[in-house]
């Protein structure tokens, strides 16, 4: 059996990269269940649609893929593997154009992105621990890592009943 051998020139070499200011640090591999958005995401059909007001203050809408949407339709819970489900949302803005036609200060309509995009993706056994759910961000296409996707599903435990999702399906 042979013993594993370090050379020495590279236990040093290691030791002065750990030690010289600058030298960035090893970079955490990715955790984000998405790598990347998924392609296509933004011609989803729509499920429903909300508006959160207070801090949030935003028009959003939730969309699925073929597989979430036929589950959606059909009432099949739990959501089977490979349904997604996306969040998108806008500034809640007033329309002047809008109002100017209606004679009085009444139309709303989506501005500029923000809040990111969600994603719901489900795998039962990859996320189990997540009750079969994995948790994305995107904040303008860029994944977001950390303590922001860890609060992501105890904040969806009170809609376990209807597999943690707490939209319903506008009909
Ligand atoms: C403060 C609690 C809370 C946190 C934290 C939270 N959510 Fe939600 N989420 C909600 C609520 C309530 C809704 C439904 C209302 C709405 O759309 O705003 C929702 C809706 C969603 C939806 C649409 C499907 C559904 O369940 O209605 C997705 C997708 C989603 N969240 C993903 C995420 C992701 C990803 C994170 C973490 C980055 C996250 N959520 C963090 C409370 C939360």
């Amino acid at each position: 059996m042979s013993a594993l051998v370090l050379s020495p020139a590279l236990v040093v070499a290691y030791a002065l990269a750990e030690a010289m200011p600058g030298t960035p640090a090893p970079r955490p591999a990715p955790t984000s269940v998405l790598a990347k958005l998924p392609p296509g995401y933004r011609d989803w059909r729509l499920i429903s649609v909300a508006h959160e007001a207070g801090n949030l203050n935003d028009l959003r809408a939730i969309l699925g893929n073929d597989i979430a949407v036929k589950a959606y339709r059909e009432g099949t819970l739990p959501f089977p593997d490979g349904a997604i489900i996306a969040r998108l949302a806008w500034e809640y803005v007033p329309s002047a154009a809008n109002n100017k036609v209606f004679g009085q200060p009444q139309s709303y309509v989506a501005g500029l992105p923000k809040e990111g995009v969600q994603f719901m993706v489900k795998d039962a056994r990859k996320y189990a621990a997540t009750g079969g759910w994995g948790y994305a961000q995107f904040n303008e296409g860029v994944p977001v890592e950390g303590v922001t996707i860890a609060n992501c599903a105890p904040c969806h435990q009170p809609a376990k009943p209807h597999d943690y999702l707490f939209t319903e399906y506008a009909p």
